[in-house]
């Protein structure tokens, strides 16, 4: 309360003078209601639905999965999560409205989960059909000096979602205040027209509502100097067009994401009355059948991860500090791009690619007219959809990472009467908003979408899986190139490792497959091998997708299905229960990298090198231990950019290899297949091409765990966090032996405890089977790991964590500094 007075007085005084431009975030003291009779306090992004409890019995869909190949309807149990994400949800805050206020006054909300009535002091102001798009609500006529009451009233309908969609006002809301006459932030467009010669030539477009009759843009370096400035008059309808120029420009790239500030000033007589800055990347795009995708003229693949939106434990409510660490982690893996599948993506997501190099295929839609399912975003298609590309694409344009927009994923109509039309007609509608950018779509029948003429159409020719169609679909493209919108669809749980090892595409789930076994699901453990072999009938293996890449020019690069796993669609256990996660994840849902991370870094990492070992080492040391491998083949992959190795057990060689190109897995792994498991030391040693021996890792069999292990990460990598009330540590813990090294199948359960500047968040062990609440203070080991997830307060002092083993009587305690 205090906070709002002291806000309403400095905005009185604010805008008193100059009616300046006031955006304020609506983040604490909202009110929520599930029934509109009980309230709770929370603050917004919020997810209703991620404390739980799991329950098989939401949005049970009895379905057949079309786009899988089935025919005849099962029970689904965990497609959408197996959280209470349904029905309907109430919101409500009070904020102020400085006295004498005579302004404009704008909502923005950047995501409502779902279909979001906007109510303001009784009356109705707006309404969004899509859960995942931003809007804006005037609420001009509606406010009044003093206080004002907000309201937002939401739905969720079951089956409207192939996967956890999350509920609840998840994205931030935000306040706008401004004069009458202001300028227009989604009229602000600005982008590289050309680069040559080591000069930049940029178009800016600027959009005043009301009466300034001059707009001023400036562009500054990050030291604050102005790099160029024009000044011009507004036409009739308020608008500018200028041309800007920069000599030795720094352009923005993933590597060097270089961000200049462009500030727009609306003039009225000379004098400034509105003011916004926007940060901006000097880059271009380009997509052709000579130099295939390039980045400021250089051509270059794309090694790009598709991302849904949830944030694991933390459900679908974005925050900083997670999504920081998401494109850090895949970063870190030499990833340069990420696919927002299949859905618009948080500003704030945007903000972190532009400043971290990210780059972003921004995408809107999982279905247009015909239904995925039931109650999905087909219901709202035909009225909604071009307001929803207009959305998306005026939000996001001056984003420098976002490289391309997508119009769809695995549209159906692709091989339909008129949808070649559709995708026309919304391709058209991106260009308009935004001539600088080109525009794809994931196809998953790419015959049939070549015999309507569906995927000819497309500036970028987006294939989902069926590498072995990529040549005759390179064929008939008039295009020139093609881009693997969606690949690999490779399954894998942490830590878990299946014997015989050998690929498996899983079909022997599917009723419609001719290896079907109905008794499979029957007696599946829920869980898949963490060797990389796993695959799903219409999917494929990251070896697969290299070899197209490596052996042709004209596949311009790649998105992985998935950089993480998420809520919901638990393929191949679609029809297991419990399996509410999925297994796509090149790392799992605590965020934790499975084996397969390594396998990517050791091709996209071009700057350090990897060498990472499987299995862990630790089966039995004795030939007393309970499932002890001692004696049997227990296959060894090395990950590694290095193309040869020696392995050796216990000081044995178990041989020198290199890789193999004619060879399906050899031709990006190093394997030896039939290394019998004893305990001790398992070592590799890795040579260059030269010969040269390059470096090693080895691997132990753990004793006896005794003690607990805590690895924080913050966003400043010390162990500290920001006093603001929304900064998180994300805490890794896992047991180890005497000697420090990993006990990799502890599934001990654990509590924990936070005291000081701030609270317990959320906790995740990166299991699909698990029934464990993310948002109670314990959790069991799986794979001998786990996140824990705290978060800081607005005051400053010091956070404690203690994580607490009752059965083995460990206790480890982790100290953050809150500043
Ligand atoms: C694709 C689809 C994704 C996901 C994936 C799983 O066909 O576009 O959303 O379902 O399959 O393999």
């Amino acid at each position: 309360m205090k906070l709002q007075l002291l806000t309403l007085a400095v905005l009185t005084a604010t805008l008193a003078q100059a009616q300046q431009r006031q955006e304020i975030v609506l983040t604490d003291n909202w009110q929520f209601s599930r029934d509109q009779q009980s309230w709770e306090q929370v603050s917004v992004p919020h997810d209703w639905a991620i404390s739980g409890p799991f329950d098989k019995k939401w949005d049970l869909q009895v379905v057949a999965i079309t786009q899988n190949g089935e025919t005849e309807a099962t029970e689904k149990s965990g497609r959408s999560g197996a959280l209470p994400w349904i029905g309907k949800g109430y919101y409500k805050r009070k904020f102020m409205i400085p006295s004498g206020f005579d302004g404009f006054a704008e909502l923005v909300f950047d995501g409502a989960m779902a279909e979001p009535t906007v109510t303001v002091n009784g009356n109705r102001a707006g309404f969004w059909a899509y859960g995942y798009n931003t809007f804006r609500v005037d609420v001009t006529p509606v406010v009044r000096p003093g206080e004002n009451l907000l309201e937002v009233a939401l739905q969720n309908l079951e089956e409207s979602s192939r996967w956890y969609p999350g509920a609840g006002i998840y994205r931030p809301v935000k306040l706008v205040l401004t004069g009458r006459s202001h300028l227009d932030r989604w009229g602000t467009f600005i982008r590289t027209t050309s680069i040559v010669n080591d000069k930049a030539t940029l178009a800016v477009t600027a959009q005043a509502i009301g009466e300034g009759n001059a707009i001023e843009v400036e562009l500054r370096d990050q030291k604050g100097h102005i790099v160029d400035a024009h000044h011009a008059g507004t036409d009739s309808e308020g608008r500018v067009e200028m041309n800007f120029e920069v000599a030795k420009p720094h352009l923005w790239t993933p590597e060097s994401p270089y961000l200049y500030k462009a500030v727009v000033k609306l003039m009225k007589n000379g004098k400034t009355i509105d003011e916004l800055t926007e940060n901006i990347g000097i880059r271009t795009v380009e997509v052709s059948k000579a130099g295939g995708f390039q980045l400021n003229g250089v051509t270059r693949k794309i090694k790009g991860v598709c991302l849904h939106h949830d944030l694991g434990p933390l459900g679908a409510a974005v925050n900083k500090a997670a999504l920081i660490r998401q494109i850090k982690t895949m970063k870190d893996m030499g990833c340069d791009a990420i696919r927002t599948a299949h859905n618009m993506p948080s500003q704030m997501q945007m903000d972190i690619c532009d400043s971290l190099g990210m780059m972003v295929m921004a995408e809107s839609f999982d279905m247009w007219v015909y239904a995925k399912c039931k109650n999905g975003y087909a219901r709202f298609f035909r009225d909604w959809s071009d307001r929803d590309i207009e959305n998306l694409v005026r939000a996001n344009r001056n984003h420098p990472s976002v490289i391309m927009w997508s119009i769809g994923n695995e549209i159906p109509e692709q091989g339909m009467k008129g949808g070649r039309q559709m995708a026309e007609h919304l391709q058209a509608l991106c260009h308009r908003l935004d001539p600088s950018r080109p525009v794809t779509q994931g196809m998953d029948r790419i015959d049939n979408a070549l015999s309507t003429g569906f995927a000819q159409v497309m500036d970028v020719p987006g294939m989902n899986y069926r590498v072995h169609k990529y040549q005759m679909a390179y064929d008939k493209l008039p295009q020139g190139f093609l881009l693997g919108s969606e690949t690999a669809s490779t399954v894998s749980s942490r830590g878990i490792y299946k014997f015989p090892v050998k690929p498996d595409d899983n079909t022997r789930f599917s009723s419609w497959a001719k290896d079907y076994d109905p008794n499979a699901i029957k007696t599946a453990d829920g869980q898949c091998s963490s060797y990389d072999v796993e695959y799903c009938s219409w999917s494929n293996l990251p070896d697969d997708d290299w070899r197209w890449q490596d052996d042709y020019p004209w596949v311009i690069g790649e998105f992985v299905w998935t950089g993480y796993d998420y809520l919901g669609e638990p393929t191949p256990y679609d029809e297991y229960w419990p399996a509410r996660s999925s297994y796509f994840g090149i790392c799992d849902l605590a965020g934790l990298p499975k084996d397969r991370f390594y396998l990517y870094r050791s091709r996209w990492n071009k700057d350090e090198h990897t060498i990472h070992l499987l299995p862990h080492w630790t089966w039995g040391n004795t030939k007393k231990d309970k499932g002890n491998r001692i004696g049997q083949t227990t296959p060894v992959y090395c990950y590694t950019d290095y193309p040869e190795g020696e392995l050796f057990l216990n000081g044995k060689s178990q041989g020198r290899i290199k890789k193999n190109v004619a060879e399906r897995l050899d031709r990006y792994r190093l394997r030896w297949n039939d290394v019998k498991y004893e305990p001790g030391e398992l070592k590799v040693v890795v040579y260059d091409e030269m010969g040269k021996n390059c470096g090693e890792k080895t691997l132990k069999t753990a004793g006896k765990p005794v003690r607990l292990q805590l690895d924080a990460w913050t966003q400043t990598d010390k162990p500290e966090l920001k006093a603001d009330g929304e900064d998180l540590a994300f805490v890794t813990v896992s047991l180890a032996d005497a000697e420090g090294t990993f006990v990799p199948a502890a599934t001990d359960q654990l509590r924990f405890e936070v005291e000081g500047a701030g609270s317990f968040r959320a906790v995740c062990n990166g299991d699909a089977t698990s029934l464990e609440p993310f948002t109670q203070p314990t959790m069991k080991l799986f794979s001998g790991q786990l996140v824990v997830v705290v978060q800081s307060a607005c005051e400053k002092g010091t956070l404690t964590l203690r994580v607490i083993d009752d059965e083995r009587k460990l206790t480890q305690e982790l100290q953050l500094q809150v500043k």
